[in-house]
């Protein structure tokens, strides 16, 4: 009964509502135009592919960082907060953003681009359930849950997919959306939500860890609720400070008033927006590592130093000589020594790094160890970096490692986005060709980066498996 009654709901709201293949190719016809400029082989970039990089090889003179990945995908699933254009600036060419503008296309959003900047037009937003295939092809559109509920008073999103590095439960995503006064019915493969009265209420939550997803839907649905929401123990990653500034510029009302606590005063209507999100720390000291690890004189420029938190202590420890300017980080041949890392949420050691930094210390002299904390199945790639010859022994969440000179060319595989950087990392080291297979990973997260390292000449192409 309750099922029906929410299928009803749902339905009532949603002119699209069924997505089945029939009403995909219906839509894909009707929309093939406005489609076309936005599905393109990106977002299948490195599907059945291959990487064969040719080592040793070294970095030099200057890598631009893009705009990073994790700010712009809470933001992409944010536009259709608003009824007014949002304009983004200099969206990364990665696979996840274009899935992203897949479902937005889906969901009935217009899209536009003209140089650098991509118009996203939700006036003519047509469902409230984010369903189809894609959905589940990513992690990241669980953030669409917020948005929808704010906008419709209710919606309904399939369960996602994304790194296959662990359960990566919702359960707090969907503690804090309750407390907003929406009731959810849960399916094997979706979840859908209403709010009380069809709309959200403003409240005090506080979450038992500061997840970095759930806090961003709980962000994008509170500003449009009903009064004022405080989120104790809020994710402090810089990510959120850039949803935060997004939010705001669209006239959002949420601010800090504490450490790790948020306030969010509802507001009624927002208005257009033009906002262009913060370098991406996370590629940033993919390519700063690598530089330390190639032995390499190289600057990498565009994002903040200060977003890699104690990243940057961990690189000093180690006796990582760098200059570390206002946008930039210069890297030179350096000396390291082993060190002892854990992960743990911003401004702690990011997991987002933590296969790179591996990838480094094994070429370390010494012992170092890493503690994973936050996903229970991210070490996977240290079986293959031990298949190039490293000496990494994995339990549990802890992993050792022995500092090593002579590495072996191999096939690998990309076991995630990380892990991908990664392996190209490792190959920055060995005399020979290494073959990483299931690229895909790679280019959900790194913009260009072929092009990046071929322009700093090193030998790599992509191949079909
Ligand atoms: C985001 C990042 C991802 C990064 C991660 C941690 C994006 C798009 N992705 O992922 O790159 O690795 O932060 O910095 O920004 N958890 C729960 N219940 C929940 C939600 C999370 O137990 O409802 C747990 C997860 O299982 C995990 C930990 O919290 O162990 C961190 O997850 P979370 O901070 O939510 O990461 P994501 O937002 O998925």
């Amino acid at each position: 009964m309750k099922t029906i009654i929410y299928t009803l709901i749902l339905l009532s709201l949603n002119t699209h509502a069924v997505c089945t293949q029939e009403f995909q190719r219906a839509f894909f016809d009707t929309n093939s135009k406005r489609l076309s400029s936005v599905v393109d082989d990106l977002a299948l970039k490195g599907v059945g592919k291959k990487i064969v990089v040719k080592g040793p090889f070294k970095l030099s003179g200057e890598i631009k960082i893009n705009t990073a990945k994790n700010a712009y995908l809470p933001i992409l699933t944010s536009v259709i907060l608003s009824d007014k254009p949002v304009h983004l600036y200099d969206l990364p060419k990665i696979s996840d953003v274009n899935k992203l503008k897949i479902i937005l296309s889906e969901l009935g959003v217009t899209i536009t681009e003209k140089g650098n900047v991509t118009t996203f037009d939700s006036s003519t937003l047509k469902t409230n359930m984010a369903v189809c295939d894609m959905v589940t092809k990513m992690r990241a559109s669980i953030l669409f849950l917020g948005p929808l509920i704010a906008r419709y008073g209710a919606g309904k999103v399939a369960l996602p997919g994304g790194c296959p590095i662990g359960a990566r439960p919702i359960d707090l995503h969907l503690e804090g959306l309750k407390a907003l006064g929406v009731n959810f019915e849960e399916g094997d493969d979706f979840v859908q939500g209403i709010g009380k009265f069809n709309s959200l209420v403003g409240s005090d939550i506080s979450l038992y860890f500061p997840s970095v997803g759930a806090t961003e839907n709980i962000m994008s649905a509170a500003i449009l609720a009903k009064g004022e929401t405080i989120i104790r123990n809020a994710a402090k990653e810089p990510e959120i400070d850039d949803l935060m500034d997004f939010l705001n510029a669209m006239g959002a009302k949420i601010s800090w008033i504490g450490d790790g606590v948020m306030k969010i005063e509802g507001v009624s209507e927002l208005k257009e927006v033009h906002y262009r999100a913060i370098g991406d720390r996370i590629e940033a000291g993919t390519y700063v590592l690598m530089g330390l690890m190639s032995r390499s004189h190289v600057k990498i420029s565009g994002f903040n130093p200060e977003h890699l938190g104690d990243a940057l202590n961990v690189l000093k420890m180690m006796g990582a000589n760098m200059k570390v300017g206002p946008d930039y980080i210069e890297v030179f041949p350096s000396q390291l020594r082993p060190v002892d890392v854990t992960t743990l949420p911003h401004p702690g050691f990011p997991t987002d790094m933590q296969a790179q930094l591996m990838a480094l210390l094994t070429t370390v002299e010494g012992q170092s160890k890493i503690t994973e904390t936050l996903f229970e199945n991210r070490f996977m790639h240290a079986e293959y970096f031990n298949k190039l010859g490293a000496d990494i022994t994995v339990e549990g969440n802890k992993a050792t490692i022995n500092g090593k000179e002579n590495f072996v060319p191999n096939k690998v595989v990309a076991t995630d986005l990380r892990a991908a950087a990664a392996l190209i990392m490792m190959a920055s080291r060995i005399e020979g060709v290494t073959e990483i297979h299931d690229v895909k990973h790679l280019f959900r997260g790194y913009s260009d980066i072929l092009e990046k390292l071929e322009e700093q000449g090193v030998d790599i192409k992509m191949i079909n498996e």
